[in-house]
């Protein structure tokens, strides 16, 4: 990625090399050059020396506005990487950097300001008050900061609002529902109005369809306040419908980092391609990788947003039988038939069971990585 292109990506968080491997025995290994060697070996060595690498050399960048997700089995190290970000765990060696500024050079106080002011983070226990009403749990953070009572009054009522908890106010922790008690940990974390918002599997405990209700209230919130974000999850179709990119882990270690359509159309190994196997493809193709080559963009033909996923445009394709032109940028890059949605699909189909060439059906534009 080149930093000097005038539509790159504008980086918030980035983080290089972190690893963290509990026991403290951990700093013998840092001391010769770690990144000339073979992260897999040397993790495999400190395993054998009875040592836990959690986290293995691992490099990303969130960037403004995104959300970011992190994925991988439980134990796989997500947790501990969303921790060495925010310093709650002291990364054992690599660089954290936030807005370009050193992380790992800040003094305890100035995190604990950088915490307070510019991080806000949900936890999958929700880690509410048991004493506190809703209202005072969502006004702790600012109660810390020592806000006036009239800004923290209208900034609690706000996001109670905002997370749909209007009229709760005063009930307690355990008078709500478990996605209530979400809803009230998402407020809480808002109300400091952070730039970065970390949220470490927020919905894995609650009902499919409270998660479901969920991740559309998410997705609506951050539609409207555009916060940096790092999400960890380890249910891959929740990753699909929330992140705009994303990174799979697997004991330690990044396995790869990428939009969840070239994740799905192209896994970097087997641990990867399971995860996708059971992922519609209709959702995650868009008009744009099923275009008919052959078929010339006709006067008058009906016209459609290339990125429209292929899933919304099947209604439409069933009206059009000859077919829709694909637009983007104001111009035309081809025409979508219900014959090259079916040929698409078929290819991925028999390219997934093994018993065909690599997928004919290629993303037609890419998102910066
Ligand atoms: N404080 C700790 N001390 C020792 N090992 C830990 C500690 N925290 C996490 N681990 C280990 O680090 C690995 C990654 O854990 P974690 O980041 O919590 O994974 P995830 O969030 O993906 O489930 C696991 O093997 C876990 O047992
Ligand atoms: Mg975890």
């Amino acid at each position: 990625m080149d930093d000097r292109t005038p539509d790159a990506p504008q980086v918030k968080l980035s983080c290089r090399e972190v690893w963290k491997v509990y026991r403290d025995e951990a700093a013998p290994y840092f001391r010769q050059e770690v990144s000339t060697g073979d992260p897999g070996a040397l993790a495999a060595r400190m395993r054998g020396d009875g040592a836990i690498p959690a986290v293995v050399d691992v490099s990303f960048d969130v960037h403004v506005g995104e959300i970011f997700v992190i994925m991988g089995l439980s134990g796989s190290g997500k947790s501990t990487v969303v921790r060495c970000l925010s310093r709650l765990v002291e990364p054992s060696h690599g660089e954290v950097r936030l807005d370009r500024e050193d992380l790992l050079r800040k003094s305890d106080r100035e995190l604990i300001e950088i915490r307070r002011h510019k991080m806000g983070m949900v936890f999958q226990s929700f880690g509410l008050m048991p004493h506190l009403n809703v209202f005072d749990n969502v006004a702790l953070p600012l109660t810390l900061q020592g806000r006036p009572a009239s800004e923290r009054n209208e900034r609690v009522s706000r996001v109670i609002r905002l997370v749909g908890l209007e009229g709760r106010e005063s009930a307690f922790p355990r008078q709500l529902s478990g996605g209530q008690q979400q809803r009230v940990g998402i407020a809480r974390s808002l109300a400091v109005e952070p730039e970065l918002w970390f949220l470490d599997e927020p919905f894995s405990a609650l009902d499919p369809l409270i998660r479901r209700q969920m991740q559309d209230e998410f997705l609506r919130i951050q539609h409207r306040l555009k916060k940096s974000i790092v999400f960890i999850t380890h249910d891959f179709l929740e990753a699909l419908r929330i992140a705009d990119r994303m990174m799979i882990m697997r004991d330690g270690r990044a396995v790869q980092v990428g939009a969840p359509v070239d994740l799905v159309l192209n896994p970097a190994d087997d641990y990867v391609a399971e995860f996708t196997e059971d992922v519609p493809m209709v959702r995650v193709l868009k008009a744009s990788d099923v275009l008919d080559p052959s078929q010339a963009v006709e006067a008058g033909m009906p016209r459609e947003d290339a990125d429209l996923s292929v899933e919304n445009l099947l209604p439409r394709l069933a009206r059009h039988r000859g077919g829709i032109a694909m637009m983007r940028g104001g111009e035309s890059i081809g025409v979508v038939t219900a014959a090259s949605v079916i040929a698409a699909l078929a290819q991925e189909k028999q390219h997934r069971a093994g018993t065909d060439a690599p997928p004919s059906v290629r993303r037609g534009d890419s998102r910066p990585g």
